[in-house]
């Protein structure tokens, strides 16, 4: 198709959805650019961000919602006979080179303040490391322990791609065999202004934003290497963020709980620390696995006690999760639901300005990846260590900042070295 028809096109898709002022600075692109803006207009559905932007303020809605309390298993209660049988049941499977790891380092990493990708962040405390060094040490570790491969595939942003791809290599990949280190971009939703009007970005193009963690399930999909873990006789895939220096990647006790309860997924979780803690916990919806954020339980649900005195609904969510391949292969044919987010968001006005906000302009769209756990008839939920598998870093000060997870990072090296892990 010419130029000029295309553009007449995507001018009459924009006329339609009341969105022409994204091709007004057409005419000041360079060609690539009015390539892209075209292409961006052809491929974005414009009925979905219309339905985004509508339900922009609402929550997403709960028909008929019966939340109840879900079963745990807690790691260090297993008596030794629980502990082996789960063990070797994943045991075996890690070393018939059945299990993958996928790290989500697509985010932004807003509340840390620095500028290059999460993963390249070096850990303090005279610990020489980045968090992808410290990962990868885990994996290589794994690969000895259990002799055989373990595929690491990466998730990135197109923001951040190049930059972390370019950090692997500048690095030999940390030791581990090129071949079993993939890199993926996850998806991207344009941002909307406040009056429904979408951006542009700084270049003049539509502005794009990553599509949130729950973006994984399609992006492992799109990108081929959902194929590519079938191809390999992959069976177990576990699911964490680039943010927690401690995620316990590779964990064949969450392998045998959820082959010997005949679940498609574990989850890990830590203890609550309070009933306000700030943190998202596992429970059941309708009978079905469920994430019920802070936001949204009651009082008297976070207050709850079991008979034994410990919160009813006390089982954090840590993002650390493992999935079966069919799982994975059954989520990513779904769209999971799109929360909104109020963001500042930089962005070029019709007269070519570059407009820098004070304050929140834009709305966001992203899917969680707890928004997949309903999809599962059910779900094991494994009971971790605070110390052992949780050292999040999302502050660049105070709590779960470089301060707290360098400390929870030595202090379980030191634990290790001692035997005490
Ligand atoms: P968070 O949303 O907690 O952190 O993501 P963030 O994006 O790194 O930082 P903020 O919120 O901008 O301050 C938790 C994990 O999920 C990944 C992040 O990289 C992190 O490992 N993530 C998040 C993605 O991979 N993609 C996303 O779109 C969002």
């Amino acid at each position: 198709m010419n130029e000029q028809v295309e553009y007449e096109e995507a001018i009459k898709k924009l006329k339609f959805y009341n969105q022409e002022h994204l091709l007004n600075r057409y005419n000041y692109l360079d060609e690539e650019k009015k390539q892209k803006i075209i292409n961006q207009i052809k491929n974005i559905d414009f009925d979905q961000m219309k339905d985004l932007y509508s339900k922009r303020d609402k929550k997403i809605e709960e028909k008929d919602c019966k939340i109840t309390n879900i079963d745990y298993i807690d790691k260090s209660k297993l008596t030794k006979e629980e502990y082996n049988k789960y063990y070797n049941l994943g045991k075996s499977i890690i070393e018939e080179g059945k299990y993958a790891i996928v790290t989500m380092a697509g985010g932004q990493g807003t509340r840390l303040g620095y500028v290059a990708p999460k993963g390249t962040f070096k850990i303090g405390g005279g610990v020489d490391k980045s968090l992808f060094e410290a990962l990868s040490d885990t994996i290589k570790e794994a690969r000895e322990k259990y002799k055989n491969s373990i595929p690491w595939y990466i998730m990135t942003s197109r923001e951040n791609n190049n930059a972390t791809e370019k950090f692997f290599e500048k690095n030999d990949f940390f030791g581990l065999p090129y071949e079993d280190v993939k890199f993926f971009k996850q998806g991207e939703l344009p941002m909307i202004g406040i009056d429904g009007k979408l951006l542009l970005d700084e270049t003049g193009i539509i502005k794009l934003a990553a599509d949130g963690h729950g973006g994984v399930f399609e992006a492992l999909d799109k990108s081929g290497y959902l194929e590519d873990m079938k191809t390999r006789g992959i069976e177990w895939v576990f699911i964490s963020g680039v943010d927690n220096v401690l995620a316990g990647l590779v964990d064949p006790i969450a392998v045998g709980l959820s082959i010997t309860n005949g679940t498609l997924a574990t989850g890990k979780s830590v203890v609550k620390r309070s009933p306000d803690e700030k943190v998202g916990v596992f429970c059941k919806k309708n009978n079905r696995p469920y994430v019920i954020e802070y936001t949204e339980i009651t009082d008297e649900m976070a207050n709850a006690k079991d008979k034994n005195g410990e919160l009813l609904y006390g089982e954090s969510h840590i993002l650390t999760n493992l999935f079966n391949i069919k799982a994975l292969e059954e989520i990513a044919k779904n769209k999971l639901p799109y929360h909104s987010a109020f963001k500042k968001a930089k962005y070029m006005d019709s007269e070519g300005n570059i407009i820098k906000p004070e304050k929140p302009n834009a709305y966001k769209f992203e899917a969680f990846i707890f928004d997949a756990f309903e999809s599962l008839e059910d779900m094991s939920i494994l009971r971790v260590k605070r110390e052992d598998e949780f050292a999040p870093l999302k502050n660049a000060e105070g709590e779960d900042s470089p301060n707290t997870a360098t400390q929870l990072y030595i202090n379980y090296m030191k634990r290790k070295e001692e035997g005490l892990v």
